[in-house]
């Protein structure tokens, strides 16, 4: 039986639209990234699965410890349910949470929070100004590691943190060490052009050639700078990770002495922007099925709904791709649309009313936010329905 009539079939009596995640899939994911980890464990970047229960089930593989959150909120929720040593990626001006934060003991000990620069630590120490037995606040030095050539004139990375040298990361970490109130646990940077950008870009050799050579040179000239970066700030603070990579670059990352963890989300789900890269490949694992409703044409069906458009620079590739059956496409002066979508091509000729598409989403967990539940599949059923952050009430970001 091939994925889409398994797919199908075990999905036979719930009416799309509907989301499924294929666990044979993700746990073969999840095991060949621990594997290119090579005994560093795999941080849980948590916005590219957006569901507990999946992440409590990637949590208990082998090779993964923690998650990686991307708002406060959210990891002060995670904690409360039991969760434990959550790194918060991307800074926050959330005071509320920050007040929360200091005001626990056993909350403060399991979430770091990220900085970049002095500002920000005058902002945590407003907003927790007025918390009684106020507890220290773990943070986390967020370290720039994008790639800059030709003098700065050509540039490629995430903008971020503005840290990028030595001198820069030792004197935020000492500021961060003289204040009362906050310790200094660890150091994150974060390769998104080599971690996110495909290698292997198909009918495009000039742009995946220049995509590796900028990598490779990236590469090596992070390895030097994260590697005197991180010795410097261990004079300062004695740090208890180093994180870095993603996905795309989970075997290089963890080649570094200096690092001690890898993060990566993308690759559980395997959504397409990850078929295109060489050091890699993946089941798709995250699908979402969505109903025909009408045949508009010879040749064309439609589906309800479709629009669910990636974030990031916009394109097509933001779009989801029509995956099974194979060889529909969007018509291009509709694309994927806010309540139906048109899709052209023969595979359409056999459609008809009430059968499904199914669909990957461009990116992981945004998906989530599209759907309260994920029907999770194995070979031959379906184990489980579980909620989605959305599921649970909550829509952080
Ligand atoms: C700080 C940080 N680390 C790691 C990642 C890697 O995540 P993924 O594996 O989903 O590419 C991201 C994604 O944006 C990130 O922001």
């Amino acid at each position: 039986m091939d994925d889409r009539q398994r797919y199908d079939r075990l999905t036979a009596h719930l009416d799309p639209p509907f989301a499924v995640v294929d666990l044979p899939a993700l746990r073969a994911n999840a095991a060949a990234m621990a594997r290119r980890a090579a005994g560093k464990p795999i941080r849980i970047a948590s916005k590219s699965v957006r569901s507990r229960a999946v992440l409590e089930r990637i949590l208990a593989m082998d090779g993964y410890a923690g998650i990686m959150a991307f708002t406060l909120p959210e990891a002060l929720w995670l904690v409360s349910t039991g969760m434990r040593d959550v790194l918060v990626a991307y800074p926050t001006a959330d005071r509320a949470a920050l007040a929360e934060l200091a005001a626990t003991p056993r909350v403060a000990q399991e979430i770091a929070v990220m900085v970049d620069r002095d500002e920000q630590l005058d902002l945590i120490e407003a907003a927790v100004a007025g918390v009684r037995d106020r507890q220290e606040i773990r943070v986390c030095l967020d370290v720039d590691a994008g790639y800059l050539a030709f003098g700065g004139r050509f540039r490629a990375g995430v903008r971020r943190s503005p840290v990028r040298d030595i001198g820069q990361a030792v004197d935020l970490a000492t500021e961060i060490a003289k204040r009362p109130g906050f310790r200094l646990v660890g150091v994150m940077a974060y390769e998104a052009q080599i971690a996110g950008v495909g290698d292997d870009l198909p009918g495009r050799p000039a742009r995946a050639r220049a995509v590796r050579w900028m990598q490779s040179r990236s590469q090596r000239e992070l390895i030097t700078r994260r590697g005197r970066i991180v010795q410097a700030v261990r004079q300062v603070a004695d740090l208890e990770f180093v994180n870095g990579g993603g996905t795309g670059s989970i075997e290089k990352t963890a080649r570094e002495r200096a690092v001690t963890e890898i993060t990566a989300g993308s690759g559980f789900f395997h959504p397409r922007l990850f078929d295109f890269y060489r050091n890699f490949t993946g089941r798709p694992a995250a699908l979402f099925a969505l109903p025909v409703v009408r045949r508009p044409a010879p040749g064309v069906v439609t589906v309800l709904g479709g629009g669910y458009t990636a974030s990031g620079p916009p394109g097509r590739d933001r779009l989801p791709q029509p995956y099974l059956p194979y060889g529909l496409r969007y018509d291009p002066d509709e694309g994927a649309g806010e309540v139906q979508t048109p899709l052209i091509g023969e595979a359409a000729e056999d459609l008809r009313p009430g059968d499904r598409v199914w669909f990957r989403h461009a990116k992981a967990g945004e998906l989530c936010e599209r759907f309260t539940s994920l029907h999770l599949i194995e070979e031959d059923g379906i184990a489980d329905e579980v909620p989605t952050y959305r599921g649970e009430g909550h829509a952080f970001l």
